[in-house]
């Protein structure tokens, strides 16, 4: 019987396809994270690893894997940088991901940080709970309105246009950047352009090479000082350091940010940063959407198993 080791508790009946196919699932009594030599140890013995994106699926793992049965990676996740694909082909190892059943929770969330952030919700917030707010004031919190503004997309795939379509019932002007001209109304060829026209600018791109710090300090000093950046997308996208002076110094209003560049670890200087509005990395955190992505994985898995080529494969 095919083994297939799931690193983490998954939500409930997010191992369902596994079950269903009668595979024999390898899993710790607790939620213990594995850690990577212990990944590198257990993946010759199983035909399938379901991982999670803070599980580090590198050449090692994979090498290890292909030396005894390892045959498919399920990640839980849509983003893929912590799985190494480049080796996982080579060796031929099938990765598959969690496309489309997250995009609108994950767009959900980043409307959650373009209004918190825009409005000042975290500070005011903070001052209230902190027996700090003594009534009403007309120069409390002043934030910038999300009607009618500019918003940027980076990046326009199945979330970035997810948020477009919320964008448009707050009467926002939409428009968005991709390194292909997607034909649609709003492209705008330069980001540099994109940057300095937007008052929100929300990044939807995955991490590769090409976009690691997309935005630095060239970038952000092309926005303005009443912009505001959010980011559910991946933190080394971002150039916390520059990020955090940014705010520090007044350079723009606002960010959102779901996610960091060394998770769990965020920048000392962004915590004490102005008017930064900061979620661990919860934009697919419903309970909905993360059984799916757990059953979507799951299913991958078991197709890639059974012979068949699933509809999420990321590559062969
Ligand atoms: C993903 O699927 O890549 C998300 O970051 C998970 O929330």
């Amino acid at each position: 019987m095919a083994r297939v080791l799931v690193t983490r508790r998954l939500p409930e009946g997010g191992t369902d396809p596994l079950l269903a196919a009668g595979l024999d699932i390898v899993e710790r009594d607790d939620d213990t994270p594995y850690e990577h030599g212990e990944l590198v140890a257990e993946s010759p013995h199983v035909d399938a690893l379901v991982c999670l994106l803070t599980d580090r699926i590198d050449a090692e793992v994979l090498e290890a894997g292909r030396s005894g049965r390892l045959r498919v990676v399920g990640n839980v996740a849509v983003g893929y940088d912590n799985v190494d694909v480049v080796a996982a082909r080579a060796l031929g190892v099938a990765v598959c991901n969690t496309p489309g059943v997250l995009d609108e929770t994950t767009a959900d969330a980043a409307f959650l940080l373009i209004l918190a952030a825009s409005r000042c919700a975290t500070e005011a917030e903070r001052d209230l709970r902190a027996g700090s707010w003594h009534g009403w004031g007309i120069n409390q919190y002043l934030g910038h309105d999300v009607h009618g503004a500019t918003l940027g997309l980076v990046g326009y795939g199945r979330i970035g246009r997810a948020v477009g379509r919320r964008a448009a019932g707050f009467g926002m002007q939409v428009l968005h950047h991709t390194r292909r001209q997607t034909g649609m109304p709003g492209y705008v060829a330069s980001l540099d352009e994109l940057l300095a026209r937007a008052d929100v600018v929300s990044l939807h791109v995955p991490l590769t090479d090409d976009t690691r710090h997309l935005i630095g300090p060239r970038q952000l000093a092309l926005m303005r000082p009443t912009s505001v950046l959010v980011n559910t997308a991946r933190g080394p996208v971002v150039d916390e350091e520059a990020l955090a002076d940014a705010l520090h110094e007044g350079r723009i209003f606002a960010a959102g940010i779901d996610v960091y560049e060394r998770e769990p670890a965020v920048h000392p200087r962004l915590l004490t940063a102005p008017r930064a509005v900061l979620l661990p990395h919860i934009g697919s955190a419903s309970r909905e959407t993360r059984t799916q992505m757990a059953r979507v994985a799951c299913r991958g898995v078991c197709d890639v198993l059974a012979g068949r080529r699933p509809d999420n494969l990321v590559s062969v």
